[in-house]
């Protein structure tokens, strides 16, 4: 055996300014299940993260709920434990950006840079609010645009009509947290000098470290020359003052990486056999893994290696990067109940459903990921309780009926046995590349086998023969034997089943090298449920309940006419853009009939001018009969996606108000309007 490796794994640090929602989950869950895989493999490894707890953003947010900004950031940290405990996320450590641990290291790393003259000073001019006493970042400034004269748009790019442009060209400027007219002043900022690291920069990202899609991206910006970059902000700011520059603050940015050493450091202290300068001096021999997003890969690939290279310190073994998350196919969105935090999550479903998901569909790029709802019942159901669960409850009740529960010894599929064990070090491989869709894949592959085996075996049927029990018990010991292998490949993905299991096969915590024996004249436990089906009507409660979060922010949100609320994430506002992407049209309704078989659903033909349409739609309860529609406008959503229902596909949808039933009321233009025409 070679020696255990020593790692480091990071997530990056969630902001402490709102919700775990299931797009972040993506990337926790894939770190996790990388990190499991390791310490099954026993090597030592240790997974550290902590809450992103500074910036203007969470000052202003602790502001307007009336607390202090340390109460904000304890109460977020809470919620994200426990978020992150029941994902079955296990943290080495889960620290905060705002630390002893992190203001003594941003310090050190910050002089040494200062000392090795990579920091550099000058003036800047910016709006500053003089009511509030702030200068404005680009996004808390809001004015008409220079391009299209459209109104409140943000400081740094029109919605409207796509213009960026630098907030001073914005034609009537307000601060959006005071709305006073905000001025413009002169401060001094501090620079990190990113451009003394070209060189480094241009070989460590073409050196292993990067996927190469991310090494391709970065070539750009570095081809094209880097820029200093500005780390500081001026009071009042929540963060860590400047060593020596009193109302001076580290941006966020610059101390949220170095989160991730003074969480490791803050573990340290409770684990005295782990060595902290062992990890981060020059030439550690420890590997160091950062798992981020792809929208954060300019701070991890770019600006951290120059900080550490700068401060002496060692660089990441590699940065993994992953997609984003999308929801039946689009970004996540609050109106359609898609926006669907980690807990809402868990109040419906179990948290193996989606590992073992996110799992099946991860690979080692960083394209998107959709988790179609659909397909995640569906694949959840056949895979992990069709196929892999199916296997023991199969085989463990004719072992307790037959043999007291006792697994006979003997192999009564020698060809599986080898194929089983021969299929290690390939899934082994596969996890280590974070390629889990390969692993899931031949795991899949395996449990097929065995089923298939089990069914042409069929020791149901044997059993009710004379004297076929001994055949029963090597078939079944066979099969028990096989769901166990399963369970230890599996279980860097699924550790509460992988648990279970092993309360069932009445074994110590099984380790990946488990995988080469075998249980033989061994004593199981009564078989209990290992995991139940995904019921479609939790899916849809829990779509219905992200729903109703976002009727509770409305309510939070509403009254506060605060311009910073727009880009609240818990705000219900859509962009002009969104609004302006419906399709709405007059329609001529110029068929309507009951649909056979359904209560509750008319079909409707529908002339928009240059092309008809069939719509279905549950407007039946209001309209008994139905032909009394037919000749009338309404109005309706013309580039809505095609639905296959059961009777046909829906190509549209008409609008109607009302709370239901008899009380149903179609929409229609006034008397003129011409069926195609827009409705804008
Ligand atoms: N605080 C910074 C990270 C600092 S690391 C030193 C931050 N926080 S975040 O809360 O916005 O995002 C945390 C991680 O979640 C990021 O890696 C981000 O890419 C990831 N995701 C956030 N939304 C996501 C999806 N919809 N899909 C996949 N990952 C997403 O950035
Ligand atoms: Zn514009």
């Amino acid at each position: 055996m070679s020696e255990p490796r020593q790692i480091l794994v990071t997530s990056a640090l969630p902001y402490a300014n709102g919700s775990i929602h299931l797009g972040h989950m993506l990337e926790y869950i894939q770190t996790d299940m990388w990190v499991r895989f390791q310490k099954l493999r026993g090597n030592q490894c240790i997974y550290v993260c902590a809450d992103d707890a500074h910036g203007s953003a969470i000052m202003l947010r602790a502001e307007k709920e009336g607390i202090t900004p340390e109460q904000l950031i304890a109460n977020v940290q809470a919620e994200h434990s426990a978020d992150f405990a029941d994902f079955l996320v296990d943290f080495d450590n889960y620290h905060s950006t705002h630390s002893e641990e992190n203001r003594e290291l941003s310090s050190l790393i910050y002089t040494r840079l200062r000392d090795a003259g990579h920091i550099a000073t000058r003036s800047v001019t910016q709006y500053f609010d003089p009511e509030k006493g702030m200068f404005l970042a680009d996004r808390f400034i809001k004015g008409t645009c220079p391009k299209c004269a459209a109104e409140d748009q943000y400081g740094d790019n029109c919605e409207k009509c796509g213009a960026t442009y630098a907030p001073t060209e914005l034609k009537n400027p307000k601060s959006a947290i005071s709305g006073a007219t905000p001025v413009l002043r002169d401060s001094q900022h501090f620079f990190f000098k990113l451009p003394d690291f070209q060189a480094m920069l241009q070989q460590w990202t073409r050196s292993g470290t990067l996927q190469d899609a991310v090494a391709n991206k970065l070539a750009e910006w570095l081809d094209s020359g880097l820029q200093e970059w500005d780390i500081s902000r001026d009071a009042p700011y929540f963060g860590f003052e400047i060593p020596g520059e009193p109302g001076k603050y580290f941006y966020v940015w610059l101390d949220a990486p170095i989160g991730y050493m003074a969480s490791f450091k803050n573990l340290c202290a409770r684990r005295p056999e782990l060595d902290f300068d062992a990890f981060w001096k020059e030439d550690s021999t420890a590997e160091l893994y950062h798992f981020i997003g792809k929208d954060i890969v300019n701070f991890h690939a770019l600006f951290w290696p120059a900080m550490l290279e700068g401060a002496g310190l060692r660089k990441p073994t590699a940065v993994n990067v992953h997609g984003y998350l999308t929801v039946n196919g689009a970004k996540m969105s609050k109106s359609r109940g898609t926006f669907i935090k980690a807990r809402t999550y868990l109040d419906h479903l179990q948290p193996e459903y989606l590992r073992y998901y996110y799992a099946a569909k991860l690979g080692r790029g960083v394209d998107d990921l959709d988790l179609n709802l659909e397909d995640f019942v569906q694949k959840v159901n056949s895979d992990l309780v069709g196929k892999v669960v199916n296997i023991a409850s199969r085989c463990a009740g004719f072992i307790h009926k037959g043999n007291d529960g006792v697994m006979v010894a003997g192999d009564a599929a020698p060809e599986l046995t080898e194929a089983f064990l021969a299929a290690a070090p390939s899934i082994a491989e596969a996890y280590e590349a974070r390629d889990f869709g390969r692993a899931m894949r031949e795991i899949m592959a395996l449990a097929d086998r065995a089923n298939a085996w089990i069914a042409d075996k069929a020791p149901w049927s044997l059993a009710k023969q004379e004297g076929k029990q001994d055949e029963v018990q090597a078939i079944c010991a066979q099969g028990v034997n096989l769901f166990r292998q399963l369970v230890i490949y599996l279980k860097p993905v699924l550790p509460v089943l992988a648990a279970d299991a092993e309360a069932f096969l009445n074994v110590a915590p099984l380790t990946w090298n488990d995988h080469q024996s075998r249980l033989e004249n061994h004593q199981l436990n009564p078989f209990k449920a290992l995991m139940s089906r995904i019921e479609p009507a939790k899916v849809e409660a829990m779509i219905a309940a992200s729903k109703e979060d976002l009727l509770a922010a409305e309510a939070k949100t509403a009254p506060a006419g605060n311009g910073e609320l727009a880009k609240d994430p818990l705000s219900a506002e859509i962009e002009f853009d969104t609004f302006a992407a419906v399709d709405l049209r007059v329609a001529l309704i110029v068929k309507a009939e009951a649909v056979p078989g359904a209560d509750k659903l008319l079909q409707l033909t529908l002339d928009i001018g240059d092309e008809r349409r069939n719509v279905f739609s549950g407007i039946k309860s209001a309209y008994p009969d139905p032909s009394q529609l037919e000749g009338r406008l309404t109005m309706m959503v013309a580039n809505l996606k095609p639905r296959k229902m059961r009777f046909g596909v829906s190509e549209g949808m008409v609008m109607a108000a009302g709370p239901g039933g008899e009380e149903i009321y179609l929409l229609s233009p006034d008397s003129g309007a011409k069926p195609g025409q827009r409705i804008k």
